[in-house]
């Protein structure tokens, strides 16, 4: 079985960073929501890795590399465009040749993997397999509908008037069947060829398409509160290994916080679940729980919790942060000289005051 990643896309919903960061590589738990992904893919026992990758292609060569790292090897496949889920499939169609293969969105949280759902694949071997987990509001999703045996009757996406609360939930299996079934695709209503709709065209041809429940913690970190959700779940497994070597004696730390190498906690509390990265300093602060501090941070005077700091960024003398999401390189204080606000703000960036 090969797996096929589709780390492209355009992330609207988390703009600002999306302009300069690719969605997938936005880290919870201070690594890329796609090395969670790989990590999976290779749990599944596949070693063979198509990634779709688009304008940020470079980014996320950089940080997965040739994937031998993760013990894998992988092929990248541009798209040019984002035209749909099955347009990576029709253009990935050199790399699938006629294996079996594993569909996985880079952008979606499995926590706890998903070998369980390859083995069944693997022994059952129907023509398609989804899988898919209880929402509370389909409308947002692609949705299935199931016959008492598991069986696929029909999927739809993003519906108005759901049928079931099953949503797809970015991890497929597929048999070289699909390929016929895209090859049928037209552009849907959004412009784009839907994997939905090719499944269907499966299930519209008698091909037999099962459906899996995951019951573990399932996230597409699309948008910031979700990514912040899944960040608090990761949290909430991190084991520290006890190595305060970093820490002054001056300072408290408390719970399971992992300090990564070379990061050091001067005069300052810090209440876990909390992830200091390699190379950051923080002096002064307060870091409350659920917060990923990435590397080469430098905190002074910040308090913060409920939060994920990206590498680079700095904060200076600004209290209550909570519920954030801080950009690489960003750098947010007291200002030195001014008396007022003074905003230097990205496009799609948002600032919430207190009231
Ligand atoms: C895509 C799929 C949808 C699926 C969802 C899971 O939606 O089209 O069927 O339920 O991923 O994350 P999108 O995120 O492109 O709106």
């Amino acid at each position: 079985m090969k797996a096929l990643i589709l780390s492209g896309g355009t992330g609207t919903r988390l703009r600002p960073f999306t302009y300069s960061i690719p969605k997938q590589l936005v880290p919870v738990a201070n690594k890329p929501v796609l090395l969670h992904c790989l990590e999976n893919v290779r749990d599944m026992g596949v070693t063979q890795v198509g990634v779709i990758v688009g304008s940020q292609e470079d980014q996320i060569r950089a940080v997965v590399g040739d994937g031998s790292a993760l013990g894998l090897d992988i092929t990248y496949i541009p798209q040019h465009l984002p035209l749909g889920l099955a347009h990576c499939v029709l253009i990935a169609r050199d790399f699938l040749g006629d294996d079996d293969f594993v569909m996985y969105l880079g952008d979606n949280m499995l926590v706890g993997g998903v070998t369980e759902a390859a083995k069944v694949f693997r022994t059952q071997r129907p023509d398609a397999g989804v899988l898919v987990t209880e929402v509370t509001d389909p409308r947002q999703f692609g949705v299935a509908e199931l016959d008492s045996e598991g069986r696929v009757t029909a999927v739809v996406e993003k519906p108005l008037e759901p049928r079931s609360n099953l949503a797809l939930i970015g991890v497929y299996f597929f048999t070289p069947a699909i390929h016929d079934a895209v090859a049928r695709l037209r552009p849907s209503a959004r412009g784009e060829l839907e994997i939905t709709e090719a499944i269907q065209g499966l299930v519209d041809r008698n091909h037999r398409v099962t459906a899996e429940q995951f019951t573990g913690y399932w996230k597409d970190t699309g948008n910031v509160d979700d990514l912040l959700d899944c960040n608090r779940v990761l949290l909430d497994t991190l084991h520290s290994d006890g190595d305060r070597g970093g820490v002054d004696t001056e300072s408290l730390v408390l719970g399971e916080v992992v300090i990564e190498p070379g990061a050091r906690i001067i005069g300052s509390r810090v209440e876990g679940p909390v992830v200091v990265g390699a190379g950051s300093t923080i002096r002064n602060s307060h870091i409350g729980p659920y917060t990923a501090v990435g590397r080469h941070c430098e905190l002074s005077g910040a308090g913060i919790s409920d939060s994920i700091i990206l590498d680079g960024a700095s904060i200076r003398d600004v209290l209550d942060i909570q519920g954030s999401l801080i950009g690489r390189w960003a750098d947010v204080h007291v200002g030195d000289s001014h008396p007022r606000h003074r905003l230097l703000v990205g496009d799609h960036s948002q600032i919430a005051l207190p009231a």
